[in-house]
């Protein structure tokens, strides 16, 4: 697939335009963002690899309303079906973005959204769900005011918007890997929005794999929202925003050099430190099943075995995602099918890889 640059997806645009539509994708970080104050500003600095096969499509129909009033006015389906509790969560998010957006209420909007992967996978959509209504919202201010002229200013709006409705979601926007959080080492660096990492990405993380073993499918015991606002009180806090700090400076190196072991590393250590985080917390979560321990000893056997280069790292759940270097697919992917997947629900493996990030559809 060629891929347009995002300058020319937004040139494409037209003013007769009345509908829009965008795919973007999921992405799992390196170094986790745990733990926010204000509205959505992270306490410590993140970077993550933007996925490509987790992605959500979203569609927004807009339409001059025919009685001015001062609502928020939004048809909300899932795939394809009229979701009234989503519906509701959008209105709410539309209703607090007045000053980035004159727009929102002249307008009745008919979104329809879906997801690749499972609804019932256990899998997190917010991240890709909110960049891609972001994208929708700032490509019909695009259609509607002729702003932004470029791409720099339409993904750094993106990504703000995205922002606001999902932390996470403000590094979706960019190819392969964006980071988002003020850091003293990393220019233009800001906590209101992600920026891409650009083109310094060695070649051995170019195709880098994400296999997403879904060890449970069930709803999180905790939301991300409740999870974030623990850390508040968590005796441990301080330090772990001095590590998340150090930890930046060390992927990034990493990611540059190609120093995967050092990168795998970190990984880990980021995934366990965000699971310690929970357990410690008042009140004190498990996230992980047993299923997700069985397949951290295997995986960690393997390595001991092999020297091969496969590590894992978790979001706020039970999921496991195994990455690896595409040049060692061949040699890793047996053992994932044999030893791992009789630990995920029916089996269930997303087989996913770092990505070009989000484009219109
Ligand atoms: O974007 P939120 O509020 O769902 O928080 C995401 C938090 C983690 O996925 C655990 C870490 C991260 O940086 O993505």
């Amino acid at each position: 697939m060629t891929l347009v640059s995002i300058d020319d997806q937004l040139a494409s645009l037209s003013s007769s335009q009345s509908s829009v539509a965008w795919r973007s994708p999921s992405n799992i970080a390196i170094v986790k963002y745990w733990g926010k104050h204000g509205i959505q500003l992270p306490r410590n600095p993140s970077i993550s690899f933007t996925l490509d096969a987790a992605h959500t499509d979203t569609k927004v129909t807009f339409k001059k309303k025919e009685q001015v009033d001062n609502d928020i006015s939004v048809d909300f389906y899932f795939e394809g079906e009229a979701n009234e509790a989503f519906a509701s969560k959008i209105i709410k998010f539309l209703d607090g973005l007045d000053e980035e957006f004159s727009f929102l209420r002249d307008y009745d909007f008919k979104i329809e959204s879906s997801n690749s992967f499972p609804h019932s996978s256990g899998i997190a959509s917010s991240a890709s769900a909110m960049s891609a209504l972001a994208l929708c919202i700032c490509s019909i201010e695009k259609i509607l005011t002729g702003w932004p002229n470029d791409s720099t200013d339409f993904l750094q709006k993106a990504s703000y918007i995205a922002r606001l409705g999902s932390g996470s979601a403000a590094r979706s926007l960019f190819p392969e890997v964006a980071s988002w959080g003020t850091h003293s080492e990393i220019e233009n660096s800001s906590d209101i929005r992600a920026i891409a990492f650009g083109d310094e990405l060695h070649e051995s993380f170019k195709g880098y794999h994400d296999d997403i073993l879904i060890v449970s499918a069930a709803e999180k015991s905790v939301s991300s929202r409740a999870g974030h606002a623990l850390m508040e009180g968590n005796p441990f806090a301080a330090v772990r925003y001095e590590q998340a700090n150090r930890n930046m400076v060390s992927t990034i190196e990493a990611l540059k050099t190609g120093d995967i072991l050092k990168f795998g590393k970190i990984l880990e250590e980021e995934a366990m430190t965000l699971h310690a985080l929970m357990m410690c917390s008042d009140p004190s979560y498990i996230l992980m099943k047993a299923g997700t321990l069985a397949v951290i000893d295997k995986v960690r056997a393997f390595r001991k075995e092999t020297y091969l280069p496969l590590y894992f790292t978790l979001d706020a759940g039970p999921n496991v995602h195994l990455l690896y270097p595409d040049e060692v697919a061949d040699q890793i992917w047996p053992f994932i099918e044999k030893e791992l997947k009789p630990f995920c629900v029916d089996g269930k493996i997303i087989r996913d890889r770092i990505g070009s990030g989000p484009r219109m559809i």
